[in-house]
């Protein structure tokens, strides 16, 4: 079973005691022994993960190694038995596509499903937080790629999650955008202090943003690492030397630092903002 790391602090050592076990908060996320099949094949197998309350953690693997399958089955978007998986009730995604409804604007996607009397305020607030203010009224369609993630980051938001699922949301965006949403997520999720889990491509985006990079390999978490370099984080020795060991688990070690985009060079850049 793996083992769950602790956001890293500041706090000097001798000020703090050891906390006794019982204080330990419950996991917001346990799947326990859980297997996912389609026909005859098994997608993820008997697979065991804890992610901690406000946890950052990032799951990296190669195309069809089952990382969307996981995302969508803590997203309740997928039946998974109560016993195996249990989640928090408030969740959000957010997928590569933005998904925003064309026909609706900016403020009425992001405060889709959403009752009340004071939901344009509310919108108006989380697209704020994305820094969207000047973008309410608008059509999705007069959207830049980058703007239109921050919008979905916004209705994600709003549902105020306890569970925050990005299933590589930043793979259509360019070099420049990517490292802007980075920053962004890192603000928001500080703000609200959600639970993170962030599939991605980017072996240098999950070391940069997680507590915690996981490997999944043929439905299984072949290998974690946890992350305790202080944010922002600078391409050293040590997020070098993280990086190799990712790498190797994915199968790529020997091909130096830029197998790291390699992993990614087949996936579409279409966003210039
Ligand atoms: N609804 C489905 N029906 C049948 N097979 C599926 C379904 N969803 C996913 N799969 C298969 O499960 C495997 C893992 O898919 P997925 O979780 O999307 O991988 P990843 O996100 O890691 O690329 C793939 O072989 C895929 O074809
Ligand atoms: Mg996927």
């Amino acid at each position: 079973m793996l083992q769950t790391a602790r956001r890293p602090t500041a706090v000097s050592p001798v000020s703090t005691p050891p906390r006794a076990a019982a204080t330990t908060p419950p996991p917001s996320v346990r799947v326990k022994g859980f297997t996912r099949s389609f026909g005859a094949t098994s997608v993820l197998k008997d697979m065991n993960l804890d992610i901690q309350p406000a946890e950052f953690v990032a799951l990296l693997g190669a195309s069809g190694s089952g990382k969307t399958t996981l995302l969508r089955t803590l997203a309740g978007l997928d039946p998974a038995p109560v016993d195996q998986v249990s989640t928090p009730a408030a969740r959000a995604v957010v997928f590569q596509d933005p998904r925003l409804m064309p026909w609706k604007r900016v403020w009425r996607n992001v405060a889709l499903g959403l009752k009340g009397r004071d939901i344009r305020e509310r919108a108006e607030g989380a697209l704020g937080e994305v820094g969207l203010s000047h973008r309410l009224d608008a059509w999705p369609a007069t959207l830049s790629g980058g703007e239109a993630q921050r919008a979905a980051l916004a209705r994600a938001l709003i549902r105020e999650p306890k569970l925050l699922l990005l299933d590589e949301p930043f793979a259509a965006l360019d070099a420049l955008t990517r490292i802007r949403m980075h920053e962004l997520v890192l603000k928001l999720w500080r703000a609200h202090d959600p639970a993170v889990l962030l599939v991605t491509h980017d072996v240098d985006e999950a070391i940069t943003l997680a507590d915690r990079v996981l490997v999944l390999d043929h439905g299984r978490i072949a290998a974690e690492e946890v992350v305790t370099l202080p944010r922002p984080r600078d391409v050293d020795e040590a997020f070098q030397a993280i990086r190799r060991r990712l790498l190797s688990h994915l199968g790529v070690a020997g091909h130096g630092p830029s197998a790291a985009a390699e992993l990614i060079a087949f996936r579409p850049r279409q966003d210039a903002h």
